[in-house]
């Protein structure tokens, strides 16, 4: 059985897995968000920069982990797009320089894909057909998967503005809580009360597209909150707008994706992505799951956020399924949509 080598530098992660049948065998991960930190967002010279130092120590502490040789890869996958042009470059030319060196095929990966097939390291083979709700800091869709190797997926839904992740972003911004937001708010919210305002649900109401998002009106909602109280002088209660803008997201996103479950009969849900990271949007989603009798799959929260597993097991399920590699003279893809978990 083949051995999958992914690496995903998409953004501001360098992640590199490997994956043999469906088991992850051992992975590693290095980040440059501290360098990222002070300038509020991720800079994509300094992702880049850090990419290119970190991809080959990543791959060697991945062998490592797995205690396997690099002689012992069969295949590349690589993330070709979504993401920073220049950081998927740096994943692109050292997976072809792997691929090329070691005489093995490569396979380019979409991002999204990736996500929704880290679910399958933690919890098996995905069902026949499931509703996925991908929550990043890019994307936001609602999705029914049937074969990812195979099949092309289908969307019910997208965000009309900002991604979930990047509302997360933008009002941690706000607020005043440090870079990335997801992971600040998620941790202030915990101490506020997520009744404490009422913020706007968009897309909701009665004659509303139902599976559609929008959040950037709440993230508006939330800025015009604040600063009217900052005007009159007011202290800002960071942790109640925290924890009643994050139950804002978490009901839109799970009610939505509960509804798109009910109609489509799909009697499994993933979520996945940076945002299903979050404690609320997993325990709503949890909580509303039961309540109609749909089992919920939630990766555990470092398969969540960006990683190589997460392209390895696309690479391998592509293995499997004997697809095409991809061409040596193929490129990156940085603004491609979510079609096909190939992209070759
Ligand atoms: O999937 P991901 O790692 O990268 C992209 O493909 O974009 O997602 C990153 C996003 C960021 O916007 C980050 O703030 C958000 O996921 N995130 C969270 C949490 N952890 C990460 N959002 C809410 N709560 C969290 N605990
Ligand atoms: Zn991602």
């Amino acid at each position: 059985m083949t051995i999958v080598m992914g690496i995903e530098t998409s953004c501001d992660e360098t992640g590199v897995g490997l994956v043999q049948d469906g088991k992850l065998l051992g992975d590693a991960l290095a980040s440059s968000m501290a360098e990222h930190a002070i300038f509020g967002g991720v800079v994509p010279e300094i992702a880049a920069r850090a990419h290119l130092q970190a991809i080959v120590p990543c791959v060697q502490q991945a062998l490592h982990k797995a205690d396997l040789d690099l002689r012992d890869v069969g295949a590349i996958a690589v993330t070709t797009g979504p993401g920073l042009a220049s950081s998927l470059q740096i994943g692109m030319a050292a997976a072809k320089a792997y691929a090329v060196t070691l005489g093995v095929p490569l396979f380019a990966v979409h991002h999204l894909a990736g996500h929704a097939a880290a679910d399958t390291l933690a919890h098996g083979p995905l069902p026949a057909q499931c509703v996925a709700l991908i929550v990043s800091g890019g994307h936001t869709s609602l999705l029914t998967l049937r074969d990812l190797a195979v099949d092309r997926i289908n969307h019910i839904g997208d965000t009309r503005d900002d991604a979930a992740g990047e509302a997360f972003d933008k009002v941690a911004r706000i607020l005043g809580l440090p870079y990335p937001g997801g992971p600040s708010i998620d941790a202030a919210a915990a101490k506020g009360d997520p009744h404490a305002f009422k913020f706007p649900r968009a897309l909701t109401g009665p004659g509303q597209p139902k599976y559609a998002f929008s959040f950037s009106g709440l993230k508006t909602a939330v800025a015009r909150t604040v600063e009217k109280m900052q005007l009159k002088g007011q202290p800002v209660p960071v942790e109640d707008i925290a924890a009643s803008f994050q139950e804002a997201v978490a009901d839109v996103l799970t009610s939505k994706a509960i509804l798109a479950c009910q109609e489509y009969g799909a009697a499994e849900l993933i979520v996945v992505g940076g945002v299903a990271a979050n404690s609320r949007v997993r325990a709503l989603a949890q909580e509303r799951c039961d309540a109609v009798g749909v089992e919920l799959r939630v990766p555990p929260i470092r398969l969540c956020t960006d990683n190589g597993a997460m392209i390895a097991a696309v690479g391998d399920l592509l293995v499997r399924a004997g697809a095409k590699p991809a061409s040596l003279n193929i490129s990156t893809t940085p603004s491609v949509q979510l079609e096909y978990a190939s992209l070759a």
